[in-house]
């Protein structure tokens, strides 16, 4: 297993090139499944979870070439429709082939993803909206077993809660079935937008993109023929990239971005003193005279993201004042909590919130990743720290950040990936 070893603090300065959104690539790839033709998808990153998911189609029958950054691939001839949990079990998304590959096949048992590091995180809503939709879903032996010998219906879903994936399995459904959908309550994150774009693109009628209410005509079954498409960039690694420059005092120049993804994000980075200025697909970050502390509070998009959380954590450890962050989507989603404390951070926890006494000095410690949000604050806070932090189980890292250690290091940041 390998670790990082990062040596603080230090001065980021430099220009990064943000990659394609790893939650777009994962329903985008899923979506490939609605065609039986070849597909192209650009700006693919390279990333653990990526190539999780298509070691399952490779399982399901799927052809594809994934070269740099390009994949292209062929499910015209998928032989198997069972997502097994060896699979599903090291990365939840892998729910997302459920939607499609019932919609076009009429069957197929997904392992149910069972608990993760951040909480319970149920599938209930996915299930619910299928069964309006005229699946008949049984759980079996750990596994859901969804059948539609028909073909599913479209139907009208009001979600009881917004959810990422679950909107993204209910479109993809939607958009093979029979007759008009009404979608309410849909969660409106770019990644949910642009997957309603490529089905668009390709023929689907999709009234309401980027709101919470979409109306979906189905092709009844009728495969889709994709046209080739890029991936969006990653708000979630640009903001990090944001937060490793302002943590660090450094100057940051990030290319390939959309900063109208990143507006909660970068409202709180000016509060925090940051400067942010943005020119086409790129944006700069200068640094605060004095970072200050700020108050956060997780929501959907356009809110401030959940998966920002925690590198605002490790942010709030050098701002000047008391930064307060609550986190209202997943319940146990502070594991970077104790961490950070290893290395000296002055941290109250209460119930879903987070008070934190800053600016304190850290020195560098062993620290431990527990998931993939929580891995890239406690890489910030070690950047700050003083002496040398090491982060062990970095392949939470390595399932969504591509080539995140080059990357820091054409920064400048003094770090090595080594072994245990
Ligand atoms: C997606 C993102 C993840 C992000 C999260 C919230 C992907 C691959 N992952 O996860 O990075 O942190 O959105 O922005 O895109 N819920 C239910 N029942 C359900 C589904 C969800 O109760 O059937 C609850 C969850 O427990 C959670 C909330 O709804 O409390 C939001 O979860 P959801 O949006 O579904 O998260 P994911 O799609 O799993």
């Amino acid at each position: 297993m390998d670790y990082l070893s990062i040596t603080g603090p230090s001065r980021l300065h430099g220009e990064v090139q943000i990659s394609g959104a790893k939650n777009a690539a994962l329903p985008l790839i899923a979506a490939t499944l609605l065609s039986d033709e070849p597909c192209t998808v650009e700006n693919v990153p390279q990333v653990a979870d990526i190539k999780t998911l298509l070691k399952l189609f490779s399982k399901l029958g799927s052809k594809y070439i994934f070269e740099e950054h390009t994949l292209t691939i062929d499910n015209e001839n998928i032989t198997n429709t069972v997502a097994t949990y060896d699979i599903v079990k090291t990365m939840r998304a892998s729910i997302l082939v459920l939607g499609p590959l019932l919609a076009r096949f009429g069957r197929c048992e997904v392992s149910l993803p069972g608990g993760c590091a951040i909480g319970q995180r149920p599938i209930d809503l996915h299930l619910k909206a299928l069964e309006l939709m005229g699946a008949n879903i049984d759980i079996k032996n750990g596994y859901v077993v969804a059948t539609a010998p028909e073909g599913l219906k479209g139907a009208r879903i009001i979600f009881d809660k917004i959810t990422v994936t679950g909107s993204e399995n209910i479109i993809m459904a939607a958009a093979l079935a029979k007759g008009r959908s009404e979608l309410i309550n849909v969660a409106k994150e770019p990644e949910v937008v642009q997957l309603c774009e490529v089905l668009q693109e390709a023929g689907v009628n999709i009234e309401g993109i980027g709101t919470d209410e979409l109306i979906i005509e189905g092709t009844e079954r009728e495969p889709l023929k994709l046209s080739p498409f890029s991936i969006i960039p990653d708000r979630i690694e640009a903001g990090t990239y944001l937060c490793a420059a302002a943590i660090t005092y450094g100057s940051v120049t990030l290319h390939n971005v959309r900063s109208d993804h990143l507006d909660a994000v970068t409202a709180k980075l000016h509060e925090a003193g940051c400067r942010i200025e943005s020119e086409g697909a790129s944006m700069t970050l200068y640094p605060a005279a004095r970072l200050k502390s700020f108050e956060i509070s997780t929501t959907e998009y356009p809110g401030f993201p959940t998966d920002m959380q925690a590198q605002f954590m490790a942010l709030a450890t050098q701002a000047e004042g008391v930064s307060i962050i609550e986190e209202r989507l997943f319940e146990n989603r502070f594991m970077h909590v104790s961490e950070l404390q290893r290395l000296g951070a002055s941290i109250h926890l209460k119930g879903h919130t987070a008070t934190l006494n800053g600016p304190i000095q850290l020195l560098g410690a062993d620290v431990m990743a527990t998931d993939l949000r929580a891995s890239s604050a406690l890489v910030l806070a070690g950047l700050a720290a003083s002496g040398t932090t090491n982060v062990h189980r970095i392949y939470h890292l390595d399932r969504g950040y591509e080539a995140l250690h080059e990357k820091l290091k054409m920064l400048g940041a003094k770090l090595e990936r080594l072994k245990e």
